[in-house]
């Protein structure tokens, strides 16, 4: 059986990953920052699609965690054929003006260093099994700026350049690296954002919505499955077509 690790999947688009790998008849192990809701996920996942399930408790930036977490995972028996870096500090409202450097560093910390220490535990079990796949849930704010996420954008910039440099020393090893670039997701922020999303920003793409947990989980599933064996370094934008735009096209009442 193969197997995934995918983190901050407890909730959300990592949830929908988890339930899509479950599908296919994969190991599932949950990382959160609480191994309570991880285990419970964990349970979830095995009752309903009858697959191996693990969660685990992550400290954020602790490699010693990172490391016993991927310890225990090949002693179950599951050493890991993809890890999907799903979960990531979203840094709002942080000001230019007054934002605290610590807030701003330790969202760089997560969404980078982090994430580097999550890969390499990943990779040593992937280069012992002759390969695997990394997926990175980016956003294309790694291209487009919000307001007052200037740490946001640059580790997702970060994260891309990291992507690729790790696609560049991993490929040696048969491991693929490849991220996926949501726009804005169905999640229950959006939904209940009825104003910006339902009326609005949703039509203001040019497929007239945004993605749901499935759309980026099937991107995801794309990378790390056999589907794309020869691809690596790559990025897959799922968004409507709404970074394409010069400019929305705001529908007309
Ligand atoms: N939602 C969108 O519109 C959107 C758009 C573009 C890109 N994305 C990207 O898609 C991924 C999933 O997004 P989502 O909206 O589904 O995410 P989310 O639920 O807001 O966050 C994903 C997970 O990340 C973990 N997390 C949250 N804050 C964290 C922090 N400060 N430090 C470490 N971990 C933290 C949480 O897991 P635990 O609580 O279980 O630890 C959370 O469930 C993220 O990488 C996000 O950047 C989302």
């Amino acid at each position: 059986m193969k197997s995934v690790f995918i983190t901050g999947a407890t909730t959300n688009t990592g949830l929908g990953i988890a339930h899509k790998f479950a599908k296919e008849g994969y190991a599932v192990f949950i990382g959160s920052r609480s191994g309570e809701h991880a285990k419970e996920t964990a349970e979830i996942i095995k009752e309903k699609y009858s697959v191996f399930s693990k969660g685990y408790d992550m400290i954020v930036g602790d490699e010693n965690n990172v490391n016993s977490i991927f310890n225990d995972i090949a002693s179950l028996g599951y050493p890991v054929d993809a890890v999907v870096l799903n979960a990531a500090n979203l840094g709002i409202c942080q000001e230019f003006l007054t934002v605290d450097i610590k807030d701003f560093a330790e969202v760089i910390n997560t969404n980078i260093c982090w994430n580097f220490m999550i890969t390499r535990a990943a990779a040593k079990q992937m280069i012992k099994k002759g390969g695997g796949s990394v997926v990175f849930v980016n956003s294309n704010t790694a291209y487009r700026a919000i307001p007052d996420r200037i740490a946001y954008s640059a580790s997702k910039s970060g994260a891309l350049g990291m992507m690729r440099a790790l696609a560049f020393d991993l490929g040696k090893y048969n491991i693929r690296v490849n991220a996926v670039l949501p726009g804005m997701i169905k999640t229950d922020r959006w939904e209940k954002n009825y104003n910006n999303c339902r009326e609005a920003l949703s039509n203001y793409t040019p497929l007239g919505d945004i993605a749901s947990f499935e759309d980026i989980a099937n991107a995801v599933w794309y990378f790390a499955s056999d589907n794309s064996l020869n691809t690596t370094g790559a990025e897959l934008v799922v968004d409507g077509g709404n970074m394409i735009q010069l400019y929305p096209i705001i529908p007309e009442k």
